[in-house]
């Protein structure tokens, strides 16, 4: 079947995009749309034409997997122009998603209608673009320049209804869509009026400091990241160029960031994001069904994953010892709501069902018919493994039983069921109902299907799941364990842990491992390193982190860790006694303290990063760098514009990582630095995969 389509149905001209999975804009889909706006132009059976997709969506944007290659012709710049310059009026009709250059294409067409739910977006920023085919220079001329400005580098799509409060579509659909849209399409004036072709439009006057503020805000919300200042230069373009002049500026930029470091590392990331929710050699096979859930513990963590599924509308029924455990569980859940109600993100309506969604218990007979139950109880083998002793009692034979666990070794767990195959582990990030990163800890028993159905649920949730094997911290906190013992031992070297936080933070982290420690709270690692040996970690890095737990300064919620915080939470202020302890510590174990670059700080937090990473893959822990990657920018901050730690390793070149690394393992000892097979490979190659 051909990408585009031309059929001629009552006087209109209907061309149909069909280039799935969905409808990227290919040089066959940009040939084909400059070719039947020509036809449909020629046709004369046809006075007016409309513009449709096949499957499940309109147009999702360009073709990325097009970038980095060699162009080829028509540009979409052409495109776009050929359908607006079109003498007969166009129609696009909007089902699923108008993304990127699909909306481009849409803003090209002299009238738009969506269906309802469909969105409307320009996410380039997202990859680190701006929009490339005339929609920085468009969509202020329709919608006005500060509403443009909130789409465009926000990358957030908004909704049909949105869309038309806005003025971006004509009409929302409710119906049969290209029945309608036919309808709608004979009705609309056989002449293009003037203002309907937007590039000839005048963009409303704005106030002087709009553009301004915007760099300001923007500049502190979404800090190094190139394309969003670029969008807004682009936008001013419209508004103080010629749309001809504008256009052109949009398309330099557009092609400078194109191939810049930072929209390499988020297309990276893009594709790393989907790559993840894949099981090998499972194409096609069939997921199990699961609609309800049942979670196990209403603390923190349980409560968290509880939301997450009823907001997505699945029955949940949450299970605790006693009634004031549920109790005090729910009024979480209800505090938090009423709190995501007041900012405006759900409606009092959508708490209330939600709320409503999930059912209470303390009796495990209530679960017999779960399709699936996740336990977040205390973190402890034994407490876990009883738990799950009484779900095998009562719950049917095929359930999925999920554990919530940030370390304990899923195997042993798995091993005292009667089914094995279908247990996972399931690493939820707190608070669960906000953070998109779930590690799955997939045991040497697990059932592909039970992995793939898990990893699908996830993506159902807003999640992105990645799959790791089982080790004392999965990938993640097994990789931040690293990142930590190099800070750590920084501190004993020579720096302070304001230097170390300042200049992780400078890099783009969104915050220094000194202050996410007093966040979470020391003493949750300290005891997460009291079931490790000496021999599996570097007890001289944690030792200033030992000496402040055993002090009571456990961070923020003590008042005081690394730093000290007056009057509650807020900002930490530098505290002598650390400094004073730190050098203590340092002098007992025979280090001689120096000046510290911050770009040694740096390098040497990120590669121990890599290495660790470059071992966890090694081991067949993480089936991928990128994994690492999405784990990395999912779940700890790291800044997604650099792609993630094994991506920077690859933007410095893999060669010049592994020879820093040897030269560490020199200087350091090559008890943390040893070098994998995986890595000198990679650095050979040029590439992790
Ligand atoms: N170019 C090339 N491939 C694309 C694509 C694009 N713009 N958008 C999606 N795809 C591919 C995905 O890689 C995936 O391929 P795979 O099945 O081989 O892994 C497939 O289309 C389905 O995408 P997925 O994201 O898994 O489906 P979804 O239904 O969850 O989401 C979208 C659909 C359109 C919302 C989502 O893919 C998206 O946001 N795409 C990017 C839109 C964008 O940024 N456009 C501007 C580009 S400049």
């Amino acid at each position: 079947m051909a990408a585009v389509s031309m059929q001629i149905s009552d006087g209109v001209a209907v061309i149909t995009v069909d280039n799935p999975p969905v409808n990227a804009i290919s040089q066959a889909v940009r040939q084909g749309l400059m070719d039947a706006i020509a036809a449909a132009n020629a046709d004369e059976r046809a006075r007016r034409i409309l513009l449709i997709c096949a499957g499940r969506t309109f147009m999702a944007g360009a073709d990325v997997s097009e970038f980095g290659k060699p162009p080829l012709k028509p540009d979409l710049p052409d495109v776009v122009a050929a359908i607006e310059g079109s003498e007969k009026p166009v129609v696009a009709a909007i089902h699923g998603q108008a993304l990127g250059g699909g909306l481009e294409i849409a803003l090209g067409c002299h009238y738009r209608i969506a269906l309802q739910g469909s969105r409307l977006g320009l996410p380039e920023v997202n990859l680190g673009l701006v929009p490339g085919a005339g929609g920085t220079q468009r969509l202020p001329r329709l919608i006005g320049a500060e509403k443009a400005l909130e789409m465009i580098t926000s990358g957030k799509p908004v909704n049909a209804d949105k869309a038309a409060a806005l003025g971006l579509v004509d009409q929302v659909m409710a119906g049969e869509l290209q029945a309608e849209a036919l309808v709608y399409t004979q009705t609309v004036a056989a002449t293009v009026p003037a203002e309907r072709r937007l590039s000839s439009r005048p963009v409303k006057t704005v106030s002087g400091s709009l553009f301004d503020d915007w760099r300001k805000v923007k500049a502190k919300r979404q800090r190094g990241v190139q394309s969003v200042q670029a969008c807004i230069d682009a936008v001013e373009a419209a508004c103080t160029l010629s749309f001809e002049a504008g256009r052109q500026k949009e398309r330099e930029m557009f092609l400078a960031l194109r191939g810049s470091a930072q929209s390499v590392a988020l297309q990276h990331i893009f594709f790393a994001e989907r790559q993840a929710g894949k099981v090998a050699g499972l194409n096609g096979a069939e997921l199990m069904p699961v609609q309800s859930v049942a979670v196990i513990g209403a603390g923190t963590m349980g409560t968290g994953i509880a939301m997450a599924f009823a907001q997505k509308g699945f029955d949940v029924t949450l299970l605790e010892l006693s009634a004031e455990a549920l109790a005090r569980g729910m009024e979480r859940i209800c505090s938090l709501n009423a709190k995501s109600v007041q900012r405006g993100r759900m409606s009092a309506d959508q708490s209330e069902a939600m709320q409503a969604r999930i059912r209470t218990t303390t009796d495990y007979a209530d679960l017999a018919d779960v399709d699936m139950v996740v336990e977040a109880v205390f973190e402890d083998l034994g407490v876990k493994t009883k738990v799950f002793a009484q779900l095998q009692a009562v719950c049917k034979p095929d359930v999925i039983l999920a554990s919530n666990t940030s370390y304990l070794d899923m195997n042993k767990l798995a091993a005292t069921m009667e089914r094995p195959e279908n247990v996972v582990g399931m690493h939820f990030f707190s608070p669960a109902n906000i953070m998109k990163l779930v590690e799955v800890v997939k045991t040497d028993y697990c059932n592909p299907v039970v992995l793939k159905t898990v990893l699908g649920l996830l993506k159902t949730l807003g999640k992105v799941g990645v799959v790791s094997g089982v080790c004392h911290g999965f990938i993640g906190n097994r990789m931040y364990q690293s990142y930590q013992r190099e800070a750590g031992l920084l501190l004993l070297e020579g720096a302070t842990p304001a230097q170390v936080d300042r200049a992780l933070y400078q890099f783009g982290m969104a915050m220094g491992p000194f202050a996410v420690a007093d966040m979470s709270g020391i003493d949750i690692s300290y005891m997460m390193r009291k079931a490790l040996t000496p021999e599996q970690y570097d007890t001289r890095a944690f030792t200033v982190h030992d000496r402040l737990v055993e002090s009571d300064r456990k961070g923020q919620k003590t008042g005081a860790g690394f730093y000290r915080y007056e009057g509650g939470e807020g900002a930490g202020v530098n505290d002598p006694e650390v400094l004073a302890l730190i050098e203590s510590v340092a002098d007992e174990l025979g280090f001689e303290r120096r000046e510290i670059s911050d770009a040694e700080i740096i390098e040497r937090c990120m590669l121990g990063l890599v290495n660790e990473g470059a071992h966890i893959v090694e081991e067949g822990i993480a089936g991928s760098a990128s994994d690492i990657d999405v784990v990395y920018v999912n779940g700890y901050g790291f800044p997604r514009h650099l792609g993630g730690p094994m991506h920077y390793a690859k933007a410095m070149g893999i060669d010049n990582a592994a020879a820093k690394i040897a030269s560490y393992a020199e200087v350091l000892g090559d008890r943390w630095w040893s070098q994998s097979d995986t890595l000198n490979q990679a650095a050979v190659q040029g590439h992790w995969d």
